[in-house]
């Protein structure tokens, strides 16, 4: 029976009451909070609201684990917003690269600089006010102000979702049930401890009510949780059909020349934007048959390189030229792009982003052979 139909079951349980839920989920947070970089447990005062802005942008699409090495390295090289706003673009950009959707770098940039230089270093503590800010949706200003500022907020990111979708067994699709489920958060969500509740209900969500196997012996609030009552929490939230991601197709480039590659910067807008990376052709719908933007003897990766961005996979195809000369920047650049020459034993420093640092990988596995002259 589909997730649908069993709404309308009569003898269905009423959920709890709102503040029975925030109190036993609490409860088990005092206790079982995990204990991460940029976290406050029970009890202490609240996180700077620097590092609660900086985790919370760097959490958007990414996972915990990826993200406590990039929190750690940020805070220990600029430990305030205010040294967060003076370094270059391009040491951001590198030291974002490999946490992936490069345009939360650039807001974080220009978000550190009005707080730092409009704003004397204060974050606001209102969801308006912090929403105005680059960078800022309804979901991390609503986090900022409940964790960093205690003020009551409803937080409702994709695994607050899932445990709200299943508590109250919300049978419309995402994204239509968003307003739905926010109504039925707003509900649990108490006035005191907002930013306690806020990650008690992400860390459940985690943990515990996690999107394919739920555990609902360990948890908390599974009392009154209608999906578990109706046996069927994981087909909550019920989503609408996904579209099919369509294919790109494009090839990149691996020059090199005595021991040096040619890596560009990216135009500052558009995917990837303001990074390093390798000079690619355009990305287009239909595999086609590419000129080679400088003659000489290429040589093709076995296997094309495939990376899925959120509304396209892309198939990247990888060519290698080995040169015995140097040819003048200015042959590169008409040729490939404006860039510069890189030492190939020093890439991992250019922070690549990933699509790129795995073309590299291909490019290097075919080994330098049959130099040409530039
Ligand atoms: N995901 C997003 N924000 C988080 C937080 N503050 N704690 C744990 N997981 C999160």
């Amino acid at each position: 029976m589909g997730a649908t139909d069993i709404r309308s079951d009569p003898d269905r349980k009423a959920p709890p009451e709102g503040s029975q839920v925030a109190a036993k989920l609490l409860a088990h947070y005092d206790r079982h909070a995990r204990r991460l970089p940029w976290r406050a447990m029970p009890g202490e005062p609240p996180m700077d609201a620097y590092k609660v802005w900086l985790s919370e942008i760097m959490l958007q699409q990414t996972t915990v684990a990826a993200v406590i090495p990039y929190f750690e390295r940020f805070t220990t090289r600029w430990p305030t917003v205010q040294a967060l706003a003076n370094v270059d673009d391009a040491d951001l950009m590198a030291a974002w690269a490999g946490l992936g959707y490069y345009a939360r770098a650039r807001n974080l940039l220009a978000c550190a600089r009005v707080v730092a230089n409009g704003r004397a270093g204060q974050f606001p503590e209102d969801e308006a006010t912090l929403r105005t800010l680059p960078g800022i949706g309804a979901y991390t200003a609503a986090a900022i102000s409940a964790i960093a500022f205690g003020r009551r907020a409803v937080v409702l990111d994709g695994n607050v979702e899932r445990v709200v979708a299943r508590l109250a067994a919300i049978g419309t699709p995402l994204p239509g049930a968003k307003k739905e489920i926010a109504a039925v958060a707003d509900s649990l969500t108490p006035d005191e401890r907002a930013g306690d509740f806020a990650q008690a209900m992400m860390d459940l969500g985690a943990t515990i009510c996690t999107p394919r196997s739920p555990d609902c012996p360990s948890c908390p609030i599974a009392e009154g949780c209608e999906a578990r009552a109706l046996g069927n929490p994981a087909d909550y939230p019920v989503k609408a059909p996904k579209k099919v991601r369509p294919t790109r197709h494009g090839a990149a480039w691996w020059v090199e020349a005595q021991g040096q590659v040619w890596i560009v910067r990216r135009p500052d807008r558009g995917l990837l934007g303001g990074m390093n990376a390798l000079p690619t052709s355009d990305w287009e719908q239909l595999p086609a048959t590419r000129a080679v933007p400088l003659a000489g003897a290429w040589r093709i990766a076995n296997q094309p390189v495939v990376h899925v961005f959120t509304h396209f996979r892309l198939d990247l195809v990888v060519a290698r030229l080995d040169l015995s000369g140097m040819p003048d920047a200015a042959t590169m650049r008409s040729a490939f792009g404006d860039g510069g020459w890189w030492p190939v034993e020093r890439l991992a420093q250019a922070g690549l982003p990933t699509l790129f640092s795995k073309a590299a990988d291909a490019a290097r596995a075919l080994a330098p052979q049959g130099k040409c002259a530039a």
